[in-house]
């Protein structure tokens, strides 16, 4: 059951597609206090056992209890434990005890969900205005709850098939040469892979929709070359786009007031890697329509995936932003006019004095920038920081309807970094810049059931870690959770030590590590659809199937998968296995080195199971089956004619397939 109350004048996000009558709060409100005369104020008082799930890509729990989150788009490299904000903003919380109700609070600007982190039995959650639409969503469970949740979002984008094969991605490959040198070595070694993404080094000067001509020359060629290879190219795409005259984007855009502008009407400017750039006003529909029209140029080329990066959106610095500085540090250094000094001056940080240092880097994601630019939604002016949740879903939402209608019979793979609750329909998600860190691999973990609940199913995190140097264990260990997220993608920063499949020793366990992925794509791929389809949960906490078992319900380090499996990854250095709580009776699956497949029926409770670096674990559940074939090379390779089914006697399993 869904109740939608409405405070003040809110802005129509469009992140639910059912239509509802708008109530006003009744008196007897049973699922806590609201007060919204001057911003907005909702409490609840918990009980002591009531588990707090949902808010998307958060840090921290499943359990979200015990912190406070602020859904504030933010590009933040530095995903540690005591960061509040991270590139969503996923509005959705459920409480699940005595009780089981869901909100989502449809307010794009930036709000706080205080988890019992001021006070252990209180859940706050706040925000400066008091706009916004409340839906109250009562069920049997937290999965009834999310399931009501998902039918009123919207049914979830659906990725290509090819897009459950393996990518490799590096922020770093430049050239034409860089990109087949890695593709002839997966190919050569045998390792399965059927994507490579190219990084913001294949454009001209970082131009949306451009290529370099010197070191990508026949580029709709080498995409050719390469599907022949089976393998797709995946161009990223950002959202600011370069000022520069003769720039057609860019003229267009101008021309036409297709960019985000100022107080005064001028186009706002902001530097990210072009350079000064402009802002594509994605909130306006005809905007949103041009923008996304532009993605047609790379399809054009035979490119068939995009990821969106940049979009919450990110600013290095603003026009204002450095005249303020300029102001400030007068008294210190000689001030500069260009953005060169001031890339100069941020670069060489260290021989400054503090005082200027701490002001420039308070240049990037200023939140005063975010205040200093409007939205034209239909004709009105909305300032940005009202709003500014909603820039990277509506960046994905152009591409995802302009590529509708560019190619309507063929699956486009798309998934963006920042988002707002209803992008779900457009693309999926990737978790942004985590670190070569033993602590993410969990992170990533507990990210996954917490993005479906808000409908994003194609996720998954930079395997192997994207800042810092991975080491082998590590990408091994981190590769054997990747095989199970839909997005399976090995992605590094530049300037990190070279982390594709065969740089390391005994390539020959990364050849089994992914081609245990492709083995399992078939279930993979069945489970993704039917979770889409029936708007159902791929990744599920252990509590929303066991909800009276209270050591299942704390378990955090172990997820459901599909309607027939349990996975529970090592993710810690040097362990030769770990400590697993089965609920009930299962089967424990080790997908083993040299092709067969380990099996033992476990009893309910806890066991210790040993895990080597090149083994694969799974747990299938009782009276449960699953799929398997052989590995393959490329998902098109697959053959179905291998399958056969492993896990319980007796059981049946229902394919779905594309
Ligand atoms: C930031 C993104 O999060 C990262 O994945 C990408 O490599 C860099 N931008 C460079 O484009």
């Amino acid at each position: 059951m869904v109740n939608k109350y409405v405070f003040g004048s809110p802005f129509e996000t469009e992140a639910v597609v059912t239509a509802y009558d708008a109530a006003k709060l009744p008196e007897c409100f049973e699922y806590g206090e609201i007060s919204a005369d001057s911003g907005f104020c909702y409490q609840y008082q918990m009980d002591a056992k009531d588990v707090i799930y949902g808010l998307g890509e958060a840090n921290r729990g499943i359990n979200k209890r015990g912190y406070l989150y602020v859904s504030d788009c933010t590009d933040d490299p530095n995903h540690t434990e005591e960061k509040t904000s991270l590139y969503g903003a996923h509005n959705f919380v459920i409480v699940s005890g005595k009780k089981h109700f869901g909100l989502f609070f449809d307010y794009p600007g930036k709000m706080t969900f205080d988890v019992g982190y001021t006070r252990q039995d209180m859940l706050t959650v706040s925000c400066e205005q008091e706009n916004l639409y409340l839906y109250v969503i009562s069920g049997d469970s937290a999965y009834d709850v999310v399931k009501q949740f998902r039918k009123m979002i919207g049914t979830s984008y659906v990725a290509p098939k090819y897009a459950f094969g393996f990518g490799q991605s590096r922020w770093g490959y430049k050239t034409k040469d860089d990109i087949a040198t890695v593709v002839k070595n997966y190919r050569d070694n045998h390792i399965p892979i059927d994507m490579v993404y190219l990084d913001i080094d294949y454009m001209q000067d970082f131009k949306d929709f451009t290529i370099n001509p010197e070191r990508f020359p026949d580029f709709p060629e080498f995409v050719q070359e390469m599907k022949d290879k089976k393998i797709h190219l995946i161009p990223i795409i950002d959202a600011g786009v370069k000022i520069e005259t003769g720039y057609d984007i860019y003229e267009e855009g101008v021309k036409n007031g297709y960019f985000c502008k100022r107080e005064d009407g001028s186009d706002f400017v902001a530097a990210v890697w072009p350079g000064w750039t402009h802002f594509p006003d994605v909130l306006n529909p005809d905007a949103r329509e041009w923008f996304g029209g532009k993605y047609e140029i790379l399809t054009q080329m035979g490119i068939d995936g995009f990821w969106n990066d940049m979009n919450e959106p990110c600013i290095f610095y603003s026009e204002e932003g450095v005249r303020e500085v300029n102001a400030e540090i007068a008294d210190y250094v000689e001030t500069f006019e260009d953005q060169n000094t001031t890339e100069h001056l941020r670069n060489n940080g260290s021989i400054l004095p503090w005082a200027v240092r701490e002001k420039l880097d308070k240049l990037q994601n200023n939140p005063k920038d975010y205040t200093r630019f409007y939205h034209n939604v239909n004709g009105q002016k909305v300032r940005h920081d009202l709003v500014h949740n909603l820039f990277g879903f509506n960046m994905t939402r152009a591409a995802g309807e302009a590529l509708k209608k560019i190619a309507p019979d063929r699956k486009m793979l798309l998934f963006s970094r920042s988002s707002y609750i209803g992008m779900h329909r457009y693309g999926g998600i990737w978790t942004g810049d985590n670190h070569s860190w033993w602590s993410h691999i969990l992170l990533n973990l507990k990210m996954m059931p917490s993005l479906n609940m808000c409908g994003f199913l194609y996720t998954g995190a930079d395997l192997g870690g994207f800042g810092s140097n991975t080491t082998r264990d590590l990408l091994l260990r981190w590769l054997s959770l990747g095989i199970f997220t839909p997005l399976m993608r090995n992605h590094t920063a530049i300037g990190t030590r070279e982390q594709e499949c065969y740089q390391f020793e005994h390539m020959e366990d990364f050849r089994h590590v992914v081609g245990v992925r492709y083995r399992l794509i078939p279930y993979l791929y069945s489970e993704y659809l039917k979770a889409a389809k029936r708007d159902e949960m791929y990744f599920r906490p252990l509590g929303f199937d066991y909800p009276e078992d209270t050591r299942a319900i704390e378990t955090e380090d172990q997820l459901l998968l599909g309607n027939e499996a349990m996975i529970a990854p090592v993710y810690t250095q040097n362990a030769s296995g770990r400590v697993v709580y089965l609920p009930e009776e299962m089967k424990f699956i080790k997908f083993m080195p040299d092709g067969s497949i380990f099996e033992e029926i476990l009893g309910r409770g806890t066991h210790y199971i040993d895990v080597a670096l090149n083994e694969i674990p799974l747990f299938i559940r009782k009276n449960c089956c699953i799929p398997v074939v052989d590995a393959a090379e490329n998902v098109e390779a697959i053959d179905m004619k291998t399958m056969k089914y492993i896990g319980f006697e007796g059981a049946v399993y229902e394919l779905l397939e594309e």
